[in-house]
């Protein structure tokens, strides 16, 4: 997105775990932001013409021997600086400081007490404020040209400020919803203290996008993957409205979606959205080719693999195409390349990112590789798509092949498929949708004893989980009335024979992820 995008800030990781949060409450505060790793060229950063830093908390002690340490380019910028956690103490060490070794961790809430609420980065915000801390050392002595800004209990030095220079520390995580004034601080100090202006907004993205697609593309054709989730559906609008008939639709049925998806797909397509789209029924040769295959990682290459060949036997017949747009959000790029941040660690290879074969005979145009979520669907209720599409719950594409643990059968993916329709029924009957990021069933391939009838059953176990989260980067599992989890459990037993055993998930990501594989 780089320099078309109006002010920015650069957000330096430091592989906190909560580094992408610091990106979103920039966002919501209207302004863009961009996660850069901190052994990054400095030419990445200089791409984006920030107007300041913010540092993210991250692991490691100043005093490790491999600590990560202040890239040089912040400090010669001469712009703002804004250290939380790690990041302050980076900057407290630089400028002589003393970082106290930390004997236990401090992790939880704390009364923060501000000395000063003249300051522009507490500017508006109450005198006495809940947060939330997660480090191990803190601040002891400040460095020269320092002083503190506010305080808790346990530490004596939990803000400080430089305001000749513009750095500033916070000891605690503004970014986390636990400190509540958070996104005020943020939002302080990407306003009043960078002096950014607030022109991220649905808007302005759809203009942003629209001229970088074109810039892209030029009078080339595209193809586009279009699966009927609100991100490829909001990446076709906004292809469709950048570059009109360019643009060719192909909707892949790999054999693995939920019941009734094909039609209500081909109906959104033609009917909502008024998008010509080919139908490709590849069901077979998804099967055939995932035969045997129980590792989830083979299980993702494969499905990635064969999706872009039916691309580009599709393409082939259409003529010369040389793009393929795909709905790949930010943290798809963060979590799956590792290539935007070194720090963080492979987890998954989702497969419109990580998965995609070396060789491959399209140029890839991602219109939503840098917005989140929440982002999406903003743009697409501003797109005019309707609140049917933009909150339907995310559904991962390689489909319910990674909720089948072990190999994937024509049987196995009838089974989980209608376990998956009663889930969704229940959810939607009980009025919960909304309130849950995702819900679904799993297939596992232990059986257990049961009794039906009088007869004795050894039968599958089906794991229900359902999920609330504000972005899938983490999740906390959905405390269903047991009435609900009564209902699923009792219609699956009943309806979908060779299961005898429902279980509710209830781990949280971390340490679990939110799909089983
Ligand atoms: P995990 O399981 O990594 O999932 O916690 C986070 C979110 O991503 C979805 N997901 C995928 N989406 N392609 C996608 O487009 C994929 O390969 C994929 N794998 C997982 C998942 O459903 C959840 O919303």
């Amino acid at each position: 997105m780089k320099s078309e995008t109006g002010d920015a800030i650069a957000v330096i990781d430091f592989g906190s775990q909560y580094s992408q949060l610091i990106v979103r409450r920039i966002r919501e505060a209207h302004v863009y932001a961009e996660l850069i790793s901190h052994s990054a060229p400095s030419e990445e950063v200089a791409e984006l013409q920030p107007k300041g830093f913010v540092l993210s908390g991250g692991p490691a002690s100043v005093y490790d021997d491999h600590a990560p340490s202040l890239p040089q380019y912040t400090l010669e910028s001469g712009l703002p600086i804004l250290g939380i956690c790690y990041g302050m103490q980076l900057l407290a060490h630089r400028f002589g400081g003393v970082v106290g070794r930390a004997e236990k961790r401090e992790y939880g809430p704390a009364e923060l007490n501000i000395s000063d609420l003249s300051r522009p980065l507490f500017a508006g915000l109450p005198f006495s404020q809940s947060v939330w801390m997660s480090h191990g050392d803190r601040i002891e002595d400040l460095p020269p040209g320092f002083r503190a800004l506010a305080y808790t209990a346990n530490s004596p030095l939990a803000a400080m400020g430089n305001e000749v220079r513009q750095f500033y520390g916070l000891q605690f995580h503004p970014e986390v919803s636990h400190t509540p004034h958070g996104a005020g601080i943020i939002a302080n100090f990407v306003h009043r203290i960078c002096g950014c202006k607030p022109t991220w907004t649905p808007r302005s993205i759809i203009q942003r996008s629209v001229a970088h697609i074109r810039a892209q593309v030029g009078s080339k054709k595209v193809l586009c993957a279009l699966s009927g989730g609100v991100d490829s559906t909001v990446t076709a609008t906004l292809m469709r409205r950048a570059i009109g008939d360019q643009l060719t639709c192909i909707f892949v049925d790999h054999g693995l979606l939920r019941e009734g998806e094909v039609e209500r797909n081909v109906d959104l397509f033609e009917r909502q959205l008024a998008l010509s789209v080919i139908h490709v029924d590849a069901s077979h040769r998804f099967l055939r080719r995932l035969k045997g295959v129980v590792d989830p990682e083979q299980k993702r290459r494969i499905i990635g693999e064969e999706f872009i060949r039916v691309f580009e036997e599709q393409a082939q017949k259409l003529g010369p195409i040389e793009y393929l747009a795909q709905g790949t959000l930010y943290p798809d790029v963060i979590e799956s390349a590792g290539a935007d941040t070194k720090v963080a660690a492979r987890i998954k290879t989702h497969h419109n990112v990580g998965g995609l074969p070396s060789r491959m005979a399209f140029s890839l145009v991602e219109p939503l590789r840098y917005l989140f979520k929440d982002e999406v669907r903003q743009v697409g209720l501003e797109l005019g798509l309707s609140e049917d599409v933009v909150y339907r719950h995310p559904f991962p594409g390689p489909g319910l092949a990674v909720r089948i643990v072990g190999e994937v059968t024509e049987e196995r993916v009838a089974m989980v498929r209608d376990a998956d329709r009663i889930v969704m029924e229940e959810i939607e009957r009980a009025w919960l949708y909304r309130d849950i990021w995702q819900c679904f069933a799993v297939l596992t391939p232990m059986k257990s004893v049961g009794v039906m009838g009088d007869e004795r059953t050894y039968e599958h176990v089906v794991a229900v989980r359902a999920v609330t989260s504000e972005d899938g980067m983490t999740a906390d599992w959905a405390p269903l009335p047991p009435e609900v989890l009564g209902r699923i459990s009792n219609r699956i037993v009943n309806e979908v024979s060779g299961v005898n055993r429902v279980v509710y998930d209830v781990t949280s990501k971390p340490p679990s992820t939110i799909e089983w594989e």
